[in-house]
This record gives structure tokens, sequence and C-alpha cells, in this order.
């Protein structure tokens, strides 16, 4: 099989490099821009240094890619134009973006000494001319506690105010952490709080990517931790949570983020991070194999928006668990997802409504099940009772048993080495499952838990099978997302 052919028709990828995290999720005047890590010279240079590739959409079905828009190409972002977020500037009519300009300086380790993060401004009066890269705060500006990692700014207005928060790893006890900055103009930037998490054991030993999101007049924030799998292990936890290396999920908040942080009074001369967060309402974003980096953003339909990179690639010996036979690209991006708050207070996530717009024929599906190819399809199956499976080919299953739920490869290659992920429900009613090439996003309970994952099965169709005591299934062939590659890097 080429690596054309896993190639994803509802899922966007790269024409050739590696994507990863989304980067400066807006829409500025009805265009969505969707930027994300991007290194061009992937896979010639596996470690290049990492720019914005660009995305763009009017309608999130047809998108043109415009290259990379942020280049690592100044002092101050030598190593990498590392992750970020967009702020629309009502005042001057303009897309401000801020991202971690990632520098490599001198001897040091890269944690303790050796690394500047240089938040930087660049701006834009269409969202495609980016201008400009003001340093608006650097090393200096972080606390003694801090080691060299602090990045991924997202930033919001509130009451008037700018803020960004930035993730960080701390120093002495490496553990992750937010840290709160405001300011009056969005060039200068003090320091006005932190947080971590509550235990005296790190949940895990960096924050990366937080986001600030708010539904149902509720604040979440959201963070990807880093080096969870192995550090819950070594707890003896068996909550089905984080059990990527890296994981990525949200915690709900009481009050608002502004004034959470705010409490950390000493700020700049505090000892560490304030202690403000309890573990043990983390929630997965997602529980399948593939999911880290999310960010959100709100629509001009006032819709929040979340989309993930879908391609995890470390396990916690930061080498690759998986060889990903899409040599000449690798990585792709989620659906963008719908947030909404459900009665339990609890984020569900659904494919954004244009996705749904790309059904077209619309099949029963019986028992013995349905054969699908091309590998693109919505299946959608309602009323499900009682414990049972539904089946991808022979190399997948999601299984129901007792409330738990189950993702698991049955076959080794086409799971490049990953065997299972589970998660757990009061009772499973429905399942959504978006099929791509090479891709499923797996909605459950009206999207109360997702699964998402990457697979890499050879042949041209794939079996879908569910067996349940009750259930019934409808199938859509769907038309595909497109990418219109202006440039082909
Ligand atoms: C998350 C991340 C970010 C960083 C970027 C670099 O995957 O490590 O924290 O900004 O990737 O590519």
């Amino acid at each position: 099989m080429s690596n054309e052919s896993w190639r994803p028709h509802l899922h966007v990828a790269p024409y050739s490099g590696s994507i990863s995290d989304p980067n400066g999720l807006t829409q500025f005047k009805g265009t969505y821009h969707f930027f994300c890590q991007n290194a061009p010279t992937y896979p010639g240079d596996v470690d290049s240094a990492h720019g914005w590739g660009h995305f763009a959409t009017r309608d999130l079905v047809h998108y043109v890619f415009l290259g990379c828009h942020v280049f690592p190409d100044s002092e101050a972002d030598k190593d990498g134009s590392y992750s970020g977020g967009a702020y629309i500037n009502e005042e001057t009519d303009e897309l401000w973006f801020y991202y971690t300009g990632n520098v490599r300086d001198g001897e040091g380790d890269g944690t303790y000494s050796g690394r500047l993060a240089n938040q930087t401004l660049m701006k834009s009066y269409n969202g495609i001319n980016l201008q400009g890269k003001q340093v608006v705060l650097d090393n200096s500006g972080y606390p003694a506690y801090c080691s060299c990692h602090v990045r991924d700014p997202k930033v919001w207005k509130q009451d008037g105010l700018l803020h960004m928060m930035l993730g960080a790893r701390t120093r002495d006890d490496k553990r992750g952490a937010v840290m709160l900055y405001d300011s009056p103009d969005g060039v200068t930037w003090e320091m006005a709080g932190s947080v971590t998490n509550l235990a005296e054991k790190p949940f895990g030993y960096m924050w990366e990517c937080p986001d600030r999101i708010v539904l149902g007049g509720r604040e979440f924030l959201s963070t990807c931790p880093q080096g969870m799998a192995t550090a819950l292990e070594s707890q003896g936890s068996t909550r089905p949570t984080c059990q990527n290396v890296h994981a990525a999920g949200y915690f709900p908040i009481e009050g608002s983020i502004v004034d959470l942080m705010h409490l950390d009074s000493e700020r700049m001369g505090a000892a560490g991070p304030r202690p403000a967060i309890d573990d043990a309402t983390f929630v997965d974003w997602d529980y399948g194999f593939d999911f880290y980096a999310c960010q959100s953003f709100v629509d001009e339909q006032g819709r929040t928006i979340l989309i993930g990179w879908m391609s995890l690639p470390h396990d916690e010996n930061d080498v690759r668990p998986y060889d990903n036979p899409t040599a000449t690209w690798r990585g792709c991006l989620t659906v963008p997802r719908v947030l909404t708050l459900n009665d339990a207070g609890r984020i569900c996530q659904a494919p954004a409504a244009e996705i749904d717009a790309l059904r077209r024929d619309r099949v029963d599906v019986g028992p013995g099940g349905i054969t699908v190819e091309p590998k693109l399809a919505d299946l959608v199956l309602t009323g499900i009772e009682g414990d049972g499976v539904l089946r991808f080919g022979d190399f997948l299953e999601l299984r129901a048993e007792g409330g738990e739920l189950t993702l698991a490869f049955t076959d080794d290659a086409v799971g490049q080495g990953r065997k299972l992920r589970r998660a757990q429900v009061d009772a499973l009613r429905d399942i959504r499952v978006l099929v791509d090439t090479s891709v499923l996003e797996i909605f459950v309970n009206g999207g109360e838990v997702v699964f998402g994952t990457r697979y890499f099965d050879e042949a041209e169709e794939i079996h879908i099978e569910p067996d349940f005591p009750t259930w019934t299934g409808e199938l859509y062939f769907m038309d595909e997302v497109t990418v219109d590659y202006l440039v082909t890097r």
C-alpha cells in the first residue's frame, strides 16, 4: 500500500511534511484559520524546527493549505515557532497571534538551562499576512521556580483586561503548572498568578497547551499534562484516565480561572505554583490512542469548537511506539468538534454540523454488519442495550462490558503496537463513528466519551459489525472534506 493510500478524506492532513498541534484557531471575517505545528522538511529532517502551517476554510469542508506562515527565521525563534493562539483585537480590527519562540541557547540540557522561551506577537489584518515578530515576554518574566519549559500562550480578554495563560514545568519537583499574565494592551505583560494540582505528587511533569473554555457560564481549564501514563501506573491508579503517556483533558473550575490564579499573591516571588486543583477532577478529552495538544476557539456562530492533533507520536521513552507508515507526510487533525455541556455538567463533543452535511446515501445496518469501500462513512448506532461489541474488520474492537468500554487492537500490525484503551460509562446507549482511511473518531453517548485513533489496515474496504442484544444501525456514505494544496509544503 502506498503511503498515499493512508491519506484521510474527512480529516485534514499535510500533503508532505509533518503536522502536529493545532495553533491560532480562529474565525475572522468569515474565514476559519487553522494553523498547526508544521515541519515541512519531514521526513528529510525529523527534528527540523517547527513553524505554523496554515489551513484556511470558509465552510469547514473545503480547505486550502497555504504553506508555513510563521517560520522559525529570527533570532528569537530560531529553533521553532512553537504553539500558541489567536486573539481577535476588536479595537484594531486585527488578528493578534501569540506563540512561543523556542531558542536553544548554549550548552545546557534545555530543561534547567540552555533554552529561551520568547512569547512572541505577530499581527495580521486578514489572517494570511502575518507581520512583525515582537517578543512580549521572555525568560526574565518567569518566576525562579520555572524550568526553561514555559510555552503555548493562550490569550483572551475579560473585564477589559487581556490575559495570557502559559504552560510550564517547574525546576525542583518537575511538576506541571499554568501561569497567568495580565496586560492592558497585549504588549506589556505582568505575572498575575499560577496554578498547579493540589497533591504533593505532580500531575505530570509539564502542562502543555493550556486553554480556557467557557460553556453554560462554567469555566474549564484544559491542558495537556506530559508523562502521565507512567506517573499514574506508579501510583497504582486503576482509574481509566491519562492512558497515553502525554494526556489531554480538562479540570472543571469553580468560578473563574482568572480569580483562581489571582489567589497566588506571591507571584514572581513564590516558591512554586499555587496548588489549587484536585487531580481527581481531570476529565480526558479523548480515550483513544492518538489525541493530543488540542485547542478551542469560539466561532462567529458562537460555537465552541475543539480540534486536536491525531497522531500521538511518543511513548514514555520518547521514541515512537508505532511506525507511522505515512512516509512522506505525518499527522492529521481531528474534525472540528463542537462542545456543549450536558445536564450532568460534563462536556460533550460532536462533529460540527458541516460534517453531517457531507452525508449522502443512507443504508440500514443489520446483523452481520456492513462493508464500506472506500473507507469514508458515518455510522450511527442508537438504542443500544446490553453488553456487546462493535468490530472493525478483524483488527479492532470496541467492547462494552458492565459499564467499561474497551477499544482494543487485535492485530498488532494495524495497531502498530498499540493495544488497549478503556473508559467508563453508566450504560452504553449510542455510538457514532466517523470512518476514514487510517482514522476513526468514535463518539459514545452523545459524545460524552470519545475515542480517536489512527489505524493502518491494508484492505481497501472495512467491515463493521455491531453485536449487541438490542440496537438499531444506519450508515451514511460521505462526500469528502477537500484540501486544495496551493503549495505542497
Ligand atoms: C505539544 C508541544 C507544545 C510545543 C509544540 C512544539 O505537542 O510540545 O508544547 O509548543 O509541541 O512543536
